[in-house]
């Protein structure tokens, strides 16, 4: 297949690329086809790396409102909430909601997904049936799950015994909370089981860490350490850190010198965060994101995820990750016209390195051909007009294609 005429990842001047036997196989100025080559001409769109959305809960997606609506809006309610739809969970109940998440992500450009799954359930059901998602979708979408302890590793009966069994069934990434956990000295030892567990298995670590608008909140400087000192680096990320916006800047100057030489990941979670976020302040509120604009300036890696969609802590959401990146671009102070241009990196390029397949991701010679070409010229426009994915291409192949809206409109300028 020969793509003709793209702008890849803003370049000034188009490019055509030759897809062969699934891989990227020639980028040039000019591609000559070969006889009876398949050829797209694109007419000067944008070709991107594949959307990628590495934080989510597949697991609790499409439950909002069952059984009640989180009217308080805390995350607290919400893991109350959920708490008591768990007990209602059933295999095929997980698959169907998650599959149904998993098609709108695809529809919106996404080809990767790290997916947090509770592991704090006895029968860990919901894992089992994420495991079989991940295999049913493979060719179309590369799955990572998390062994996410929702309500806590040292906090919750036989909290050790799961995690350690969700590692042997097939998690890719070790998961934690610590700052839910009952006292801080658990939060502490739940960080260090975890980054032992990972590293005796030979997994990723992500957790969700000080996801509260709580300055005392200080679990993050123990992960950035353990991820030095056991050379996990950067295959250890800390999603939300939202007590980051919270921190006084002396702690912060100190913190940001270990989280360099830690090399750690920074997942934000725009969406959510600004709504679970100052919910215990009268007024000013806080904006309950975590201090993503400095972290990126700092050198460290920082990308976004949608977190949920549509359940106990997030009442909206589809899958598109041009929201979140929308949001999180407003609540960070980053609208700078190159900031915007160059956002994208923190919805695909940024969001690979968390998840680790830099090695296998990316428009390069030799790599799976994976991309996506929207329905603009370059990303400023892309994102402020919401362009559609014309294209997503994964392996080669046409994963998704989108007629581009007709409009008549008869405004007289
Ligand atoms: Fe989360």
């Amino acid at each position: 297949m020969l793509i003709k005429n793209v702008y890849i990842k803003n370049a000034k001047q188009t490019s055509d690329v030759r897809i062969e036997n699934g891989k990227f196989s020639e980028i040039a100025p000019e591609i000559d086809p070969y006889a009876e080559e398949k050829i797209i001409d694109l007419r000067g769109k944008l070709m991107l790396p594949p959307f990628v959305d590495p934080h989510v809960h597949l697991d609790a997606t499409m439950t909002a409102g069952d059984p009640e609506w989180n009217q308080s809006g805390t995350l607290f309610d919400g893991i109350r909430i959920w708490s008591e739809r768990k007990k209602t969970l059933t295999f095929e109940d997980v698959k169907k909601r998650a599959k149904k998440a998993l098609k709108l992500q695809v529809e919106n450009g996404i080809q990767f997904v790290r997916s947090h799954v509770d592991v704090t359930d006895p029968n860990l059901t919901a894992l089992r049936a994420l495991i079989e998602v991940r295999d049913e979708v493979k060719d179309q979408v590369e799955l990572q799950l998390v062994a996410f302890p929702q309500e806590g590793i040292l906090s919750f009966p036989n909290g050790k015994e799961l995690m350690t069994k969700a590692a042997d069934m097939g998690a890719d990434v070790i998961g934690g909370i610590p700052h839910f956990e009952f006292t801080q000295e658990y939060g502490v030892e739940s960080l260090k089981f975890l980054v032992d567990l990972a590293d005796k298995k030979g997994k990723l670590v992500d957790v969700h860490c000080d996801e509260i608008d709580d300055p005392e909140s200080r679990s993050l400087e123990t992960l950035a350490t353990l991820a030095y000192e056991s050379k996990l680096g950067d295959k250890v990320t800390a999603s939300h850190t939202t007590a980051m916006g919270s921190y006084n800047d002396a702690y912060t100057y100190k913190l940001f010198r270990l989280l360099k030489l830690s090399h750690i990941n920074f997942i934000a979670n725009p969406l959510v965060n600004t709504n679970l976020g100052g919910r215990f302040d009268t007024y000013p509120k806080r904006r309950g994101m975590t201090r993503v604009k400095e972290l990126n300036d700092a050198g460290i890696n920082v990308a976004f995820g949608e977190d949920d969609i549509k359940d106990p802590w997030y009442p909206m959401g589809n899958g598109n990750m041009l929201d979140a990146l929308s949001m999180g671009l407003h609540v960070g102070h980053m609208m700078g016209y190159d900031d915007i241009m160059n956002s994208y990196k923190f919805i695909s390029e940024n969001s690979a390195k968390c998840m680790h397949i830099s090695d296998h991701y990316g428009i390069e010679i030799g790599k799976p051909a994976d991309c996506i070409i929207m329905n603009s010229q370059n990303f400023y426009d892309a994102l402020n007009e919401r362009a559609e994915i014309l294209y997503s291409i994964h392996n080669g192949k046409v994963l998704v294609k989108t007629e581009p809206k007709r409009i008549t409109n008869n405004f007289q300028e």
